[in-house]
C-alpha cells in the first residue's frame, strides 16, 4: 500500500497527475493535533523546487540562507528584498502544493511597521509567498500581529537567530540557562498569541524545545532543536553536500550531490577530449533529398576546379 504525504505524491508514484492536497497554513495546525510530523526544506529555484515538491515535501522555504548557499555571502545579513523576491518567484513556478513560506531579510521589517507590511505585502504580492518568516521573540509579536492584520500570515523563528549574528557573538546554542530558557518561553508564547502559522526553533536544547512544543499551539518547526517539535526543517544544501565546510552537529547528510556533479563534469569532460561526445545518434542530421542536392552542387564545384 502506498502512502500519499501531505502535500506531495504517493511514494513509489511517479504521475504528476497523482498528487496530493495543497498544504495551508490549517493543515498544519491539523497536523499539529494528529502528532503527524511536519517536513520542511528549503528551495532557491525553480528545478529543485520541483524536485523537492515531487518527492513529497510539505512545506517549502526560501530561506535567506540562501545569501550563503546561492550567493557565496559570508552570512545572511547582506541579502536584500529584491534579491529574496527573484528566488522566491523562481520557486513558485515550481510549487504547487507545498505550502511556500519566504525569509524576510535582514532591514526589511526592524525599522518601521508600514515599511514592515510593504515589504511582507511584496513577497505575497509580486512573488507569491505564502508566509512570511521574521526573526525575533517577544519583540516582534506587535509587529506580526500587524502584518497578519494586513491578511498576511507569518511564521516565527527565535532561538539561534541567523540575522542576530553580531549581537550573539556568533552562530551559539541559545536558551541554555534559566533565564534564556524562561526568555524563549517568552519569546514562543507571545508569538502564538500573536498567531503565528508556525513557529521556528533553531538552536536550542531539545528539552527546551520539547517544553515550548507542548506549550504553544502554533506548530514549532526545529532546526537543531530536537525530535519533539511538530516537525524539522533542513537546508537543503546540506543534506545533499553540497556546503562548503564543517557542517552543524544537527546536520545530517541524506545523499551527495557534490560527489554526483563532480562525477558528471568529469565523465563529459573526458568524453569531450577523447571525442566521445557528441556520437553520431547524439547529432542533427541533412534531409535525404537535401543531403544528395548538397553531394551535387558539391561534385560540380570540385569538376569545376579539376
Ligand atoms: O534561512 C533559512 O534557511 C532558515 C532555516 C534554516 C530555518 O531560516
Amino acid at each position: 500500500m502506498s502512502v500519499t504525504p501531505i502535500g506531495g505524491r504517493p511514494q513509489g508514484e511517479s504521475r504528476p497527475d497523482k498528487a496530493g492536497q495543497k498544504v495551508t497554513t490549517a493543515t498544519l495546525r491539523q497536523q499539529k493535533q494528529r502528532h503527524e510530523p511536519i517536513t520542511c526544506l528549503t528551495a532557491y529555484d525553480y528545478s529543485t523546487a520541483r524536485v523537492v515538491e515531487e518527492a513529497g515535501v510539505g512545506m517549502i522555504l526560501v530561506g535567506d540562507s540562501l545569501a550563503q548557499t546561492m550567493l557565496g555571502y559570508e552570512n545572511t545579513l547582506s541579502v536584500t528584498v529584491d534579491e529574496m523576491l527573484h528566488h522566491v518567484r523562481a520557486v513558485r513556478r515550481g510549487v504547487k502544493n507545498a505550502l511556500l513560506l519566504a525569509d524576510m531579510p535582514f532591514g526589511s521589517y526592524q525599522a518601521d511597521t508600514s515599511d514592515a507590511i510593504r515589504n511582507a505585502a511584496r513577497f505575497v504580492k509580486e512573488a507569491g509567498a505564502e508566509v512570511v518568516k521574521i526573526e525575533g521573540g517577544e519583540k516582534r509579536a506587535d509587529l506580526i500581529r500587524r502584518i497578519i492584520d494586513a491578511e498576511i500570515p507569518v511564521a516565527g523563528h527565535i532561538g539561534l537567530t541567523p540575522q542576530s549574528v553580531n549581537v550573539m557573538g556568533g552562530y551559539k546554542v541559545q536558551g541554555k540557562d534559566l533565564g534564556a530558557i524562561e526568555q524563549l518561553m517568552r519569546d514562543a508564547v507571545a508569538l502564538d498569541r500573536a498567531g503565528v502559522a508556525c513557529l521556528y526553533l533553531e538552536g536550542i536544547p531539545r528539552e527546551v524545545a520539547a517544553m515550548i512544543t507542548a506549550e504553544v499551539n502554533t506548530p514549532t518547526i526545529g532546526i537543531g532543536a530536537g525530535p519533539e517539535c511538530d516537525g524539522q526543517v533542513l537546508v537543503l544544501h546540506d543534506i545533499l553536500n553540497l556546503t562548503f565546510g564543517q557542517p552543524a552537529k544537527f546536520v545530517r547528510r541524506f545523499g551527495d550531490a557534490a560527489a554526483l556533479i563532480t562525477h558528471a563534469v568529469q565523465a563529459f569532460c573526458a568524453q569531450v577530449v577523447s571525442r566521445q561526445y557528441p556520437s553520431d545518434a547524439e547529432s542533427y542530421h541533412l534531409p535525404k533529398e537535401t543531403q544528395a542536392a548538397l553531394e551535387t552542387v558539391l561534385e560540380r564545384k570540385r569538376a569545376m576546379r579539376r
